[in-house]
């Protein structure tokens, strides 16, 4: 019986030496107090007399490997957090991660820019919907079907009476079956053209207007436009109107600024003459406001739209549509 004890002593202080990890101290601790129960188990067999002598003996060993395997636990523990620490630790001198703030895109800033300036004179903000009907986009707008003018735009058909809007001219229509006058809207949002070159996307953004009340005039307009021409670019620009012809409006206009790069001079951004296209405008057409019930000899109005992206290149001196949609950070990062 001392033997068995013994054994169990010497076999178990020298496993408790060499385990090095939490949870192997606690296996063997089961391990050793399975096999302690055994041997106390074997007290039965003993003679009365001996049965105190063996009872001090176990109690002994339980005790002392109990205190072993507390001082091997401190061990242990202190070991592990070390390593722990050890593969957690940071340089605290190290450089820092940079972070690229991001940037609004030209496009939305210049939006937003549009919209601050003439929400400032009354308008108020419609979306239409991107998706439209072959009567909104055109016949509504006075182009109806075999009308030379369809040629001005290449449109993105989706089936027979359905398109891609190619102008946000569409929503007038939208707005005036719905409001009566006094109306004072202003409509951003993406058109599609089948068309693509250094100044023309298949996807751009337009900014529409429309203004209708009694008494509105093409001078309304007029001062309208240099407002907007002084606050978007600088209070020295001025506005040019010339005639032209779109089939929502008459009189139609095209309106030119004066070229911001030259001043007037003439320069190469302005091709020598120092005006700049920036935008189509005219008194709205009667038939228009026939179209969505409101009676043009009681009613006048006049209506513009301009590109978002057209103005962003001018604003900004970009020279190719194209990187305003590549998304290359490089050119992005400018706008921050
Ligand atoms: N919708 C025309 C275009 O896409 C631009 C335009 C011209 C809008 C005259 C108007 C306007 O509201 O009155 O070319």
């Amino acid at each position: 019986m001392q033997e068995k004890i013994r054994a169990l002593r010497e076999r178990t202080e020298a496993e408790i030496g060499k385990t090095d990890t939490g949870r192997a101290l606690y296996e063997l601790k089961m391990r050793f107090q399975a096999e302690l129960k055994t041997v106390m188990s074997g007290m039965r067999e003993l003679p009365k007399e001996e049965r105190p002598a063996f009872g001090k003996l176990v109690n002994e060993l339980k005790e002392s490997i109990e205190r072993q395997f507390e001082e091997r636990a401190a061990v242990v523990r202190k070991k592990e957090l070390e390593a722990k620490y050890a593969a957690e630790r940071i340089d605290v001198t190290m450089p820092g991660r940079k972070f690229r703030p991001g940037a609004l895109h030209p496009v939305t800033i210049v939006r937003n820019q549009l919209i601050d300036i003439f929400s400032g004179m009354g308008f108020k903000v419609y979306e239409g919907p991107e998706v439209e009907t072959d009567y909104y986009n055109f016949t509504a707008l006075n182009t109806p079907e075999d009308h030379p003018a369809r040629d001005m735009q290449d449109t993105f058909y989706l089936a027979e009476k359905l398109l891609l809007r190619t102008q946000t001219s569409a929503g007038q229509i939208r707005v005036m079956e719905k409001e009566k006058p006094p109306i004072k809207i202003l409509s951003p949002g993406r058109v599609f053209r089948s068309d693509d070159d250094a100044t023309h996307s298949p996807m751009f953004h337009q900014m529409e207007g429309l203004v209708v009340d009694r008494g509105i005039t093409l001078c309304d307009l007029q001062g309208m436009l240099a407002e907007f021409a002084r606050r978007m670019f600088d209070s020295s620009t001025k506005v040019r109107l010339r005639p032209s012809y779109f089939p929502f409006t008459e009189p139609s206009v095209e309106v030119d600024l004066s070229c911001a790069e030259c001043g007037g001079k003439g320069c190469r951004l302005c091709k020598g003459t120092g005006w700049i296209e920036v935008l189509g405008a005219g008194m709205v057409n009667r038939r228009v406001l026939e179209n969505c019930g409101i009676d043009p000899d009681e009613y006048t109005g006049f209506a513009f739209g301009m590109g978002i992206e057209r103005i962003a290149m001018l604003k900004y001196g970009i020279n190719n549509i194209r990187a305003l949609f590549e998304n290359d950070v490089r050119f992005l990062e400018q706008f921050r």
